[in-house]
């Protein structure tokens, strides 16, 4: 238990912890250096802390156009997200998410970046949908 805590506590050292809106957090980080892992509340999907909407979809969709960094996005499976990413590289993947373990099963997923992952990213995992 103490190695444990003492692991998590290298671990985070440096590293700041944020409790805001996806907008601010974008505008304040961005820059040609930057790397966002973004994993925001599935569509038409509710049980978040709080709410979610298409407005906030779109909202973050919009953004992410106009990001000078890279970035990578986590989605559930939906049609929203194939249609809205298109600009974008769309990778599928299968695997197991907080919402999915509670049915006990594996929910596909949408992994979308904004760059080319290396051959060694796609052997390890996923198989590109919509190549941009
Ligand atoms: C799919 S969950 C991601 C869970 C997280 N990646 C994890 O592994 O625990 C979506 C998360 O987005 C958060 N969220 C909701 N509205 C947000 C907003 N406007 N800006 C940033 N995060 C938001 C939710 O509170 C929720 O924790």
């Amino acid at each position: 238990m103490q190695a444990d805590v003492e692991r998590i506590r290298e671990r985070l050292e440096g590293v700041l912890i944020e409790h805001r809106d996806f907008g601010q957090v974008l505008a304040q980080f961005d820059g040609a250096d930057s790397c966002f892992f973004l994993d925001p509340p599935y569509v038409e999907t509710t049980g978040y802390a709080v709410p979610f909407g298409m407005d906030d979809h779109e909202r973050l969709r919009d953004l992410l156009r106009t990001v000078k960094g890279k970035w990578l996005l986590s989605y559930g499976d939906h049609p929203w997200v194939r249609d809205n990413y298109k600009p974008w590289r769309v990778h599928e993947v299968t695997g197991m998410s907080f919402v999915s373990a509670k049915a006990n099963t594996p929910m596909p997923h949408l992994l979308i970046t904004n760059y080319r992952l290396t051959k060694a990213q796609l052997a390890a995992a996923p198989r590109e949908v919509v190549p941009a």
